[in-house]
């Protein structure tokens, strides 16, 4: 029988690439909700995607009822934005982790099979090299740095989900992801500095003519991962063949991709070169330095180096990322000129 998978935040990122990839490659039955459709283009009309427009924080019947009724939940909502760990720590605690903790409790009362996102945040500074899921230390800063509170909340979720693993045998997956880019990251529309990721920050700063601001000199390391190369690794893990994957934790991510900020910055205005649409914006952009203190405020603090270790996925999934960064960046840029996004027009109709 074809599998009934429940996504909560299908509108998101991840949720809408997961829910498109799902009704294009397998005959599974998709019940999503989210606050918005904005991201879901024409998926809503597929008559295998369930789809209410909803707050789970609100809607809570719909919520276990669908639990009840589903084999898989994969609870995608949450504050996934670094800038807002600093500004609405208790809002990123009440959802990322209480609202959560809800939906975990639920899969273990019907017996449900979760596929649970962790997070690469959680190792903090990890003096690993490479962070692995199995054996590297998880490392955070003093509480008065407020940024930690996600992965905190996001560390404690994941040890309990452990714990009902253990316990009352729940079915689970851990996935961890670094650094996932693509089309859909975030809406590099909107004008507010710091309201997105580091690379679709950089593309809303093209298109509204702002300096790239690289955080005490962009020395820092991240390991970007496309977003489709992620999204075969979750359809493997939802497949779960012979139980692969039940109670273990991936690390999702490419380490052939892990490059400075400066480096993400200087390619990024490379490649946005080879686009007409941003041509003249890309070859004007400045790159500036900032302090961390000034860019995000007291409150945080920094991860230098973030490497995945994926012999888990390869050994146990079969999985590896293929996508190079240049191909990453070049298709989400094309995906947002697609969009409209890069139109003049936007730009002014913000008033800027
Ligand atoms: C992200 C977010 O916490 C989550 O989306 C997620 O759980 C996780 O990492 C992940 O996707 O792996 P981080 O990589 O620190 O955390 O977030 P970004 O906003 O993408 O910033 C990356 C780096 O760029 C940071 O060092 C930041 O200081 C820097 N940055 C950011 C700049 O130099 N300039 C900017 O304009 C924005």
């Amino acid at each position: 029988m074809a599998l009934k998978i429940m996504i909560l935040g299908a509108n998101g990122f991840i949720g809408s690439a997961l829910t498109s990839a799902i009704l294009r490659e397998r005959d599974w039955e998709v019940y999503g909700i989210d606050l918005a459709d904005n991201k879901l283009g024409e998926l809503p009309k597929d008559e295998r995607f369930h789809f209410v427009e909803g707050d789970i924080t609100i809607n809570r019947e719909w919520v276990e009822y669908h639990v009840k009724k589903c084999d898989v939940v994969v609870p995608l909502v949450a504050i996934a934005n670094p800038a807002q760990y600093v500004t609405h720590p208790l809002r990123v605690f009440e959802l990322d982790f209480e609202a959560n903790l809800a939906v975990v409790r639920h899969c273990v009362k019907y017996g449900k099979r979760l596929v649970f996102p962790s997070t690469s945040e959680l190792y903090g500074m990890s003096p690993d090299a490479v962070l692995d899921e199995e054996t590297s230390p998880l490392v955070y800063g003093p509480i008065n740095k407020q940024r930690w509170i996600y992965a905190a909340s996001k560390q404690l979720l994941d040890r309990v989900i452990y714990a009902y693993g253990v316990r009352d045998s729940l079915d689970y997956t851990l996935f961890r992801p670094f650094n996932f880019i693509g089309p859909n990251l975030d809406n590099i529309e909107e004008p507010k500095e710091g309201s997105s990721r580091v690379f679709t920050q950089f593309l809303s700063n093209v298109l509204y003519r702002r300096p790239f601001k690289l955080v005490d000199g962009g020395r820092q390391k991240r390991s970007f991962t496309f977003i489709d190369d992620a999204i075969e690794c979750l359809l493997t893990i939802l497949e779960n063949r012979d139980g692969r994957a039940t109670r273990r934790i991936f690390n999702i991510g490419n380490p052939d991709n892990c490059v400075s900020i400066r480096e993400l910055a200087e390619r990024t205005i490379r490649i946005a070169q080879e686009f007409p649409e941003l041509r003249d914006a890309a070859r004007a952009t400045e790159i500036i330095e900032v302090s961390a203190g000034e860019y995000y405020g007291k409150y945080y603090q920094d991860i230098q180096v973030r490497v995945p270790a994926i012999q888990a996925a390869k050994r146990d999934l079969g999985w590896q990322p293929h996508t190079d960064l240049d191909t990453a960046i070049r298709r989400t840029i094309e995906f947002y000129v697609k969009l409209g996004s890069f139109d003049p027009l936007n730009a002014a109709a913000s008033g800027l």
